[in-house]
């Protein structure tokens, strides 16, 4: 399922409008919403139309947070995926962070995913094996990498573990992930994806080009669980309209 928007605005209070949503029905059914963030740019917009949203008092507390993925920097950093999220959504509200589990990237790497994969075995729902996310929110790159999943480091997407440590390929930044088996065992997986940069390889992943095996986010397959493509007009400018 593909959703393209003229704007990235349009797009994000789409989004925005539809992940709250999904909290909201889970808190009907009687329980608290497992949501994964992603970092980087993208997000930021996302973020602060859902920080706008204050009509439905206390959605928030009704959600416990997680991520796909964090630089290894301190929380205080200013390329920290947690900062950015604190900044354009939590700060805008009061609230306990009792329910924000965020990756501890100041924390030595190999063994902050070890705590992590435990984490999330003991906090969120496991079925067939697998800690469940109700929702993991996905971005891309410009060389197909999601979540810290780069082309050179493909076997993060088979992985026999939850969390791993990745490198980043350029500036050898450590991170820490998730891996493939975690994310498609989500419930839904929607990608946030804008900008007339991420297009080409955008077109190769959901046009089957003959090159798209080589990117990470195409092998974001959902075994029992929803994917949908959130994209602008830009970052859609070579699909089929
Ligand atoms: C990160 C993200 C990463 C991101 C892509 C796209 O930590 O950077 O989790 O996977 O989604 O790099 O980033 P932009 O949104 O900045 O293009």
């Amino acid at each position: 399922m593909i959703h393209a928007f003229k704007s990235i605005d349009e797009l994000a209070c789409s989004l925005a409008e539809k992940v709250i949503g999904l909290v909201m029905a889970s808190v009907q059914e009687g329980h608290r919403f497992n949501i994964a963030l992603s970092g980087g740019s993208t997000p930021r917009v996302l973020f602060e139309k859902m920080a706008s949203v204050t009509e439905i008092p206390g959605w928030l507390e009704q959600v416990n947070f997680f991520w796909v993925d964090e630089r290894c920097v301190p929380p205080e950093h200013h390329e920290s995926n947690y900062r950015m999220t604190d900044e354009t959504l939590f700060k805008h509200f009061s609230f306990s962070y009792a329910n924000v589990y965020r990756m501890m990237g100041e924390e030595e790497p190999r063994a902050e995913a070890d705590r992590y994969e435990a984490l999330l075995r003991s906090q969120l729902p496991v079925r067939e094996g697998l800690p469940c996310f109700d929702l993991v929110l996905l971005g891309m790159g410009t060389d197909g990498h999601t979540a810290s999943i780069f082309p050179d480091q493909m076997q993060l997407m088979h992985s026999g573990r939850l969390c791993e440590v990745a490198r980043h390929p350029e500036t050898g930044q450590q991170r820490i992930t998730l891996t493939g088996p975690v994310i498609n065992h989500a419930d839904k997986v929607f990608f946030m994806i804008t900008g007339e940069n991420k297009a080409s390889v955008l077109v190769s992943i959901l046009g089957d080009g003959i090159d798209r095996e080589n990117f990470p986010a195409a092998h974001i397959k959902p075994v029992h669980g929803e994917l949908v493509w959130y994209v602008d007009k830009e970052a859609a400018r070579f699909l089929q309209k």
